[in-house]
């Protein structure tokens, strides 16, 4: 019984408050913004990566993966599914990596086919002047060569629109690629680019290195 009281009463307010089904919809969305940094400042184990908000989609759950590893090797928090967010608190963070997928195969607009397609519009209306983001996209280099890793630089673009400091540009010679929309004018990705459908073997190596890049470009 004196347990029970204790644990009641010590739990934190903010997490009593997010579980509870008495809030609105509208009302649990104000609260998300709080919770991010609320949980960003306690569970970070690097107080430098403390604030970097991490977001992906994914439809088969490689890119979740990925940025399960993206979390480990920066120390930030968890990393979320753009679909449960609402953008207005990407504002909130000090930086952000954010990964998507692509599936919708030589598409003008709408190339990842996952979550990101229903927020990009949104966040070229955000501000965010100045905020280092690095985008990472996942493909397949060798049965969609020509259209590898496309959603990344739509993902890339809207981030630019809204005013973010775009970072993690990376080298493109490492790949079996023919052609992809998120190659830049220098001939580098505008983001990191993984291939777990052949290379696998790779992931962990360049994912390693990319944070390394990322500690010198403001995160
Ligand atoms: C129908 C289909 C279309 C795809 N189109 C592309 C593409 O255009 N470009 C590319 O690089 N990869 C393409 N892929 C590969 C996926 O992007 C790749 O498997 C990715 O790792 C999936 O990530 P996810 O599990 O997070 O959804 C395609 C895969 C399938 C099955």
């Amino acid at each position: 019984m004196v347990c029970i009281a204790k644990a009641s009463v010590t739990k934190p307010l903010w997490a009593r408050t997010l579980r509870s089904e008495v809030l609105s919809p509208t009302s649990r969305r104000s609260f998300r913004g709080f919770t991010a940094r609320r949980i960003l400042r306690t569970r970070g184990p690097t107080p430098s990566y403390a604030q970097v908000g991490l977001f992906f989609s994914t439809s088969t759950g490689k890119t979740e993966d990925v940025a399960s590893i993206i979390k480990e090797k920066m120390g930030t928090a968890d990393a979320k599914d753009i679909s449960d967010v609402d953008v207005s608190t990407l504002v909130d963070y000090d930086g952000l990596v954010v990964g998507a997928p692509t599936w919708n195969t030589g598409a003008d607009s709408e190339r990842s086919g996952t979550g990101w397609d229903d927020v990009l519009s949104d966040i070229s209306g955000l501000d965010l002047n100045g905020k280092p983001v690095a985008v990472f996209g996942l493909g397949d280099s060798v049965s969609y060569g020509e259209y590898f890793c496309d959603a990344m630089e739509e993902v890339y673009r809207h981030f630019k629109n809204a005013g973010a400091k775009m970072v993690g540009h990376w080298p493109a010679d490492d790949y079996q690629h023919e052609d992809s929309k998120s190659l830049l004018d220098d001939g580098k990705f505008c983001g990191l680019a993984l291939d777990e459908d052949n290379e696998d073997d790779k992931t962990e190596g360049r994912v390693a290195a990319w944070v390394e890049q990322l500690k010198g470009e403001g995160f």
